[in-house]
């Protein structure tokens, strides 16, 4: 079976309590569970994994890169930090998808950078949660037009 890594980055483990007026009421739980519920409608296995950790993250790239045909990647504040994180992206070549809760181009200036954008096949931002959901979809779609290969 097909599999997608969705990987959430620092902070986004307090989904639900943070800046809810951003980020919305739902929890991290509420979003993993969405998604392996539509993967499993769409014959995709769903791995979702959350870390506060850059050096973490990196390794959780690396793994992507060697069991899994996309990455949805949400690396929060290490977006706009992180050369780490885009060097990983690059160096697995693994199809990713850089999602974002929040419209970040409607925020702070130190948050219209994005240093994985020039190494992800699409940008999803600003439609809250429900992006992850429309990441998984075209992420299946694709995987099911290469034959389920990458
Ligand atoms: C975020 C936007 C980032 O700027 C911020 O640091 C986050 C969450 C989002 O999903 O909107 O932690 O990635």
């Amino acid at each position: 079976m097909a599999r997608v890594m969705v990987l959430h980055g620092p902070n986004l483990n307090l989904l639900g309590t943070r800046e809810p007026e951003i980020y919305g009421a739902e929890t991290l739980e509420d979003v993993n569970a969405a998604l392996t519920a539509l993967g499993a409608e769409l014959g995709v296995e769903v791995e979702c994994r959350q870390s506060n950790d850059e050096g973490e993250l990196v390794s959780a790239i690396q793994a992507a890169g060697k069991s899994c045909d996309y990455l949805i990647a949400n690396l929060a504040a290490y977006t706009h930090t992180s050369i780490a994180l885009m060097d990983a992206i690059k160096a697995v070549a693994i199809p990713t998808i850089e999602v974002h809760i929040s419209n970040t181009h409607a925020r702070e200036e130190y948050r219209h950078k994005s240093y994985i954008a020039p190494v992800v096949e699409g940008r999803i931002e600003g439609l809250g949660t429900h992006g992850y959901l429309l990441a998984l979809r075209h992420a299946a779609r694709k995987i099911a037009a290469k034959g389920g290969k990458r």
